[in-house]
């Protein structure tokens, strides 16, 4: 499926907007933000976020006027409410009256109230109170012309670890494992004595209590996942009851690591995430591209495909990066589009007018302290407002990504949780990265998975360090390869089960057979050393020369797979590095060291060339110049983005273009100012 519908049929266009506090002004103040919201082209605003106490300033004493009217206005003014539920921030009585909705902090103490973000998972009070809320914020507004969409609480993250969150904790090991001998084992726990003799002795992991089990904080981390979603269900459940034509979402947070986010996603209607790459410092803004667009495509992937929002980026600074850079010209136009190219059909900030007092104070927003729109941020945001206006026709275009690449949460937590053959940073992270900008760079499409996912609509699977293996993942590979796919694992891969236990038997596990090859031993280089990687003569894919290794080589003995390559160096010289096995119909690369980049981007390449997956424009793109492409099966969109601070001319494919944001056409060469974008269609 390439054209999806619109998030809302209501308001199908691009969605422009942001987080908008109108709580905390006064209603001059509201009047004069309906003008700069059209002078700015916004078309959604979200709202109420945080406005609990304005809504409820006394348990049970409710006080919607203000938000009847914040919402009439927008109705009036075309502005469409994305209707926040206000869970992420609890008021000062109900955290006074109710201490058991504060948290309980990993060494035992309780919570003051403060902050936000920040309540119990468990707290049958919260849930109480949030599904009040909620229920009549739906009643209230459930026919009101300015709703559009629910955005349901915000940014959940944390943990509890109060008495009600520890039972709940237990009942939730109870249903998983039914008896302790179970957990026992699968928790190993006769090391150290650990053995549990009654659940009652289960505690969460803690630094002033246990750490050693390595399967009791994967489940841990599980168990927080699950209650999460257990309390945004509840959260959902009267908006679907009394708005069942509403869509919803919550705000994710990219790659943040305590939710595994696949699991949220099929409560939800659409994907949103927010958004804050450190522009201008700290690497150069290309590097800064290639992540975001990584995470743009993991939000993408998790609905198969379907558009995402962009909901929150700064139009300008944030007041939490090291340094406050301010948006160069052309980045705030660019750094939105670039969601867009990845698949959002919004583009969203925070926030809309900037609060004049308290922590944010200081964040970027479309309205400054001074109060007008004759700045040079506002300026930026209304030309971001034009040319959604202008890129009207790829609302719903899908993305046409033939290549994944599996990056999965319970992965990166056990690989973190390990200890050795690193300490610290196993490199996850960059290794999953290092495959992505390969294809980055290039302008190949990409979608990003997670292992539970069927690979049959992709022609190639990175699958990088697989270090859990969970059941059905290595059957499920394995008869896709069988039927034709090409897949390549790396080094520490198929090494511990769904409950962090090894395998026994032998390295890669239950991916061995798929691979055909044993991994015996791994070697963790020190920072300062290196291996090197010799390709061997005349292989399949047309590979050649020597590629630096480090970090981790693993020795590796073929058990029916092809070797494509050896090390060079070490009492390991001559000794496999690089294989491939031929099954079924496909084939299986283990790609057996941490290599550098350059090798990385030859072999997706020649991986690349040897099925036939062509970039999104059949051209070699200079450094810092990105191409994505979204397509509704028949009109093609290929976004070419500038993210150099110099003027760069891209050599276009001889086809004939119209650019989208100026109707100019292009055909030999491109020429991009310094952040500059260009969407092209190709000409009818
Ligand atoms: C998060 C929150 C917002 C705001 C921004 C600041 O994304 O959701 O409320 O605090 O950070 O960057
Ligand atoms: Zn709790």
């Amino acid at each position: 499926m390439t054209q999806f519908p619109p998030i809302n049929p209501r308001l199908p266009r691009l969605w422009h907007g942001a987080d908008y506090s109108p709580e905390q002004w006064t209603p001059d103040i509201w009047q004069e933000d309906m003008r700069l919201m059209r002078l700015a082209r916004c078309n959604v605003m979200s709202v109420g976020i945080f406005a609990w106490a304005a809504l409820e300033p006394e348990e049970g004493c409710y006080r919607f006027e203000w938000l009847d009217q914040v919402l009439d206005l927008m109705a009036e003014n075309n502005v469409y409410a994305l209707l926040a539920t206000p869970s992420g921030a609890k008021p000062a009585w109900l955290a006074a009256k109710y201490p058991e909705v504060r948290r309980v902090r990993p060494d035992g103490v309780r919570e003051l109230q403060g902050g936000r973000h920040n309540h119990c998972l468990t707290s049958p009070v919260y849930r109480a109170k949030t599904r009040q809320i909620n229920t009549l914020l739906a009643e209230r507004y459930q026919d009101h012309p300015a709703l559009l969409m629910w955005h349901v609480s915000n940014e959940y993250s944390g943990e509890c670890r109060c008495d009600l969150c520890r039972a709940a904790f237990r009942d939730w090991l109870h249903r998983k494992y039914g008896t302790l001998d179970a957990l026992n084992h699968a928790w190993w726990t006769a090391f150290w004595s650990h053995t549990y003799t009654d659940w009652s002795q289960i505690d969460p992991p803690t630094p002033i209590g246990e750490t050693s089990i390595h399967g009791l904080s994967l489940d841990w981390k599980r168990f927080v996942t699950d209650q999460t979603l257990d309390f945004m269900r509840n959260e959902i459940a009267p908006l679907r009851q009394i708005t069942p034509d509403v869509p919803l979402t919550t705000n994710f947070m990219g790659a943040f690591p305590g939710l595994n986010y696949w699991k949220l996603a099929p409560a939800l209607d659409v994907i949103s995430w927010d958004s804050y790459p450190l522009w201008h410092q700290g690497a150069p803004d290309a590097e800064h591209a290639v992540k975001t667009a990584f995470i743009h495509d993991i939000h993408r992937s998790m609905k198969g495909g379907r558009p995402f929002m962009l909901m929150e980026s700064t139009p300008s600074v944030t007041n939490w990066h090291p340094h406050a850079r301010l948006k160069r010209p052309g980045m705030h136009l660019l750094s939105s589009l670039q969601a867009v190219a990845h698949g959002a059909d919004t583009v969203q900030y925070f926030q809309w007018r900037k609060s004049r007092g308290s922590s944010e104070k200081f964040h970027g927003a479309v309205v400054d302290h001074a109060g007008h729109d004759r700045t040079r941020v506002f300026g930026d945001v209304a030309e971001v407002g034009a040319a959604l206006e202008r890129l009207a026709p790829v609302l719903g275009a899908g993305v046409a990504a033939r290549v994944a690449i599996i990056y999965d949460w319970e992965n990166r937590w056990a690989l973190e949780g390990a200890q050795g053959p690193l300490q610290g940073d196993k490199g996850y992270w960059d290794a999953c990265l290092d495959h992505y900008r390969a294809f980055w760079q290039r302008g190949v499409p990409v979608d990003v998975i997670d292992m539970e996912q069927d690979p049959a609509r992709y022609d190639l699977v990175i699958a990088p360090m697989l270090y859990m293996v969970r059941p059905g993942v290595a059957e499920r590979l394995s008869a896709w390869v069988a039927a034709g796919g090409t897949l390549v694992a790396t080094y520490w891969s198929g090494v511990v089960d769904e409950n962090d236990l090894c395998f026994l038997g032998g390295f890669p596990g239950p991916l061995r057979d798929l691979l055909g090859v044993w991994a015996e031993e791994i070697d963790a280089l020190t920072p300062d050393d290196e291996n090197c990687v010799a390709i061997a003569p005349d292989t399949p894919l047309g590979l050649a020369g020597t590629y630096r290794a480090r970090d981790l080589c693993e020795l590796i003995h073929p058990e029916g797979a092809r070797v494509l390559a050896t090390y060079q160096a070490d009492f390991y010289a001559g000794r496999p590095a690089l294989t491939v096995n031929t099954f079924g119909e496909g084939q299986a690369y283990y790609v057996a060291s941490r290599n550098e980049q350059h090798f990385t981007d030859d072999f997706c390449r020649a991986l690349c060339d040897a099925r036939s997956i062509r970039p999104s424009l059949n051209v070699e793109l200079p450094p810092g110049i990105s191409v994505q492409a979204r397509t509704d099966g028949t009109r093609l969109f290929a976004f070419v983005m500038n993210f150099a601070p110099e003027p760069v001319r891209v050599p276009l494919d001889g086809q004939r273009y119209t650019d989208l944001l100026t109707g100019e056409p292009a055909s030999a060469t491109l020429d991009l100012a310094p952040y500059g974008v260009a969407v092209l269609e190709p000409a009818r």
